[in-house]
């Protein structure tokens, strides 16, 4: 059963709203609450695509939840700014602002307009949204680590937030009733992509919800080698200081995935297993050579993800297996790293074309390369030949356009709503300079930005 379903039609809170159930309205944001290290953490998430099953032990927050005697500040803010009209959207509005005030975020305007992301309203204009959120941000200024404390205290939030860490914590010293091991089972990650293409489907489906697994989580690192749990969502992945440590563009690649809602629980084992051929995450890790442990619960086994794509919507994978974790090695300061996306609108869309480079560097000379490209073939696909070409040889403008042409030889894209096969092509070859133009800011670029 979906969340959202449960909450309205079990719950009868009617406050979470039902708009597109795809994701991409937020109409039904709710915030999902789960303890790290004594405090409880709290995401918003679309709650038309995130199953029961995930959220066992969790503390679910819907619009109700937020309630106090008089309109809490969030709600005020929106009333005298005019942000509410039909209202239909304003209950994700209002969860999501809740989970920034809630968040360990920093409270400035910034952080503020990009928790909204998921949430569309077809009244306002937004520009009556924007006011609310500077007024909520001020509201927050000097908000320390622990926000519960800080939002009861100040009267955002009602006071019952600061109980809820003691209610988890007898929680998760319940046997956990959820049945995880049975075989044959359909896996779920965070369900964004399930439930969106076989909606109905899903509620008759045996389900094992690897997304809930807690040995499927995680980040760390040992030596230079990064090992991402399968399980592991978008937003821990942002989060996590060992990624932002080695990739100082993280905020920049991870704000054209989806929305805040979808990132908070989309995992990257979905991604990978999804096997769309624009999935951002399996093009980022195309080029960093990732390694997956599928395993079937008892039997355990390595395939690097450049050989996991067998064809359109094939993998190299039994049906009983799925991804327990992955690993790449971290770059370090001789390699440059870039990834780049072109959508039919630069937040919340899905790729036309996308790629990723990493570069090893000595000197000016590229000693290692790997390109990889999404929408551009049946597969994500990794440029072999591409990333050869580019091994051993001086960057210049003339090795670069080179590079460009080999690409053109190794991917087959079809004309679509996304965009017809010529120019994706072109999006391709542009996107590839792309990386150098960003990499190797002195180079120059004249040819680069004039030959296709
Ligand atoms: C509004 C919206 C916007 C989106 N925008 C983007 C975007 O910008 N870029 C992008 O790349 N994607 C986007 N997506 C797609 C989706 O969010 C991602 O592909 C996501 O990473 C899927 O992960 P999930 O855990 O939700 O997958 P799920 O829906 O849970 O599963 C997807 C597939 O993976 C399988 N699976 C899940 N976990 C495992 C596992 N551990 N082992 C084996 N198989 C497993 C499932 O059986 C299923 O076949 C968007 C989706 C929505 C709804
Ligand atoms: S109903 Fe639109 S995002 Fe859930
Ligand atoms: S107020 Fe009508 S959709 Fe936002």
């Amino acid at each position: 059963m979906l969340l959202l379903d449960f909450v309205r039609y079990q719950q009868n809170l009617k406050g979470t709203k039902i708009g597109c159930r795809e994701g991409d309205c937020g109409a039904c944001t709710v915030l999902i609450g789960e303890l790290d290290n004594g405090q409880v953490k709290y995401r918003s998430a679309t709650s038309c695509l995130t199953p029961l099953g995930n959220v066992n032990n969790k503390h679910i927050v819907t619009v109700e939840g937020v309630n106090m005697d008089d309109l809490n500040p969030i709600q005020q803010a929106m009333c005298e700014t005019n942000g509410t009209q039909c209202g239909f959207c304003t209950p994700g509005f209002i969860v999501s602002m809740a989970g920034f005030c809630l968040s360990d975020k920093e409270p400035t305007y910034k952080n503020a307009i990009a928790s909204v992301d998921g949430n569309i309203c077809r009244c306002t204009g937004y520009k009556s949204i924007e006011r609310a959120l500077e007024k909520i941000t001020a509201l927050l200024e000097d908000k320390p680590s622990d926000a519960a404390a800080f939002v009861t205290e100040k009267g955002i939030l009602p006071a019952y937030f600061t109980d809820i860490p003691e209610k988890l914590k007898l929680l998760s010293e319940q046997p956990n009733g959820a049945d995880l091991a049975k075989p044959n089972k359909l896996f779920i990650g965070g369900g964004t992509d399930l439930y969106v293409q076989q909606h109905e489907a899903m509620v008759y489906a045996d389900i094992d919800f690897v997304g809930a697994k807690p040995e499927l989580k995680g980040i760390t690192q040992q030596g230079d080698i990064c090992t991402i749990g399968g399980a592991t969502t978008v937003s821990e992945f942002a989060a996590s200081p060992i990624i932002r440590k080695y990739f100082s563009n993280i905020d920049q690649f991870t704000k054209l995935v989806s929305s805040t809602p979808i990132r908070n629980i989309a995992t990257f084992a979905g991604n990978f297993v999804n096997a769309s051929p624009i999935g951002d995450f399996s093009i980022f890790f195309l080029a960093l050579n990732a390694i997956l442990e599928l395993t079937d619960g008892i039997t355990k086994r390595n395939i690097p993800l450049r050989q996991f794509y067998k064809g359109y919507k094939q993998l190299d994978k039994k049906p009983e297996e799925y991804i327990s974790k992955f690993w790449f090695t971290l770059p370090d300061e001789k390699t440059l790293f870039n990834f780049e996306k072109v959508s039919k609108r630069t937040h919340l869309d899905i790729a036309s074309v996308n790629t990723a480079i990493s570069l090893v560097m000595a000197g000016s000379i590229i000693t290692d390369a790997s390109v990889s490209a999404g929408g551009v073939g049946p597969t994500p696909a990794y440029l072999s030949m591409a990333s050869e070409f580019l091994k051993g040889r001086v960057i210049s403008e003339k090795l670069i356009i080179k590079a460009t042409q080999i690409a053109q030889t190794e991917v087959s894209p079809i004309s679509d709503a996304r965009g017809t096969g010529q120019y994706k092509r072109l999006l391709l070859s542009q996107l590839i300079k792309g990386h150098f133009i960003k990499l190797f800011p002195d180079l120059e670029v004249k040819q680069l930005i004039s030959v296709v």
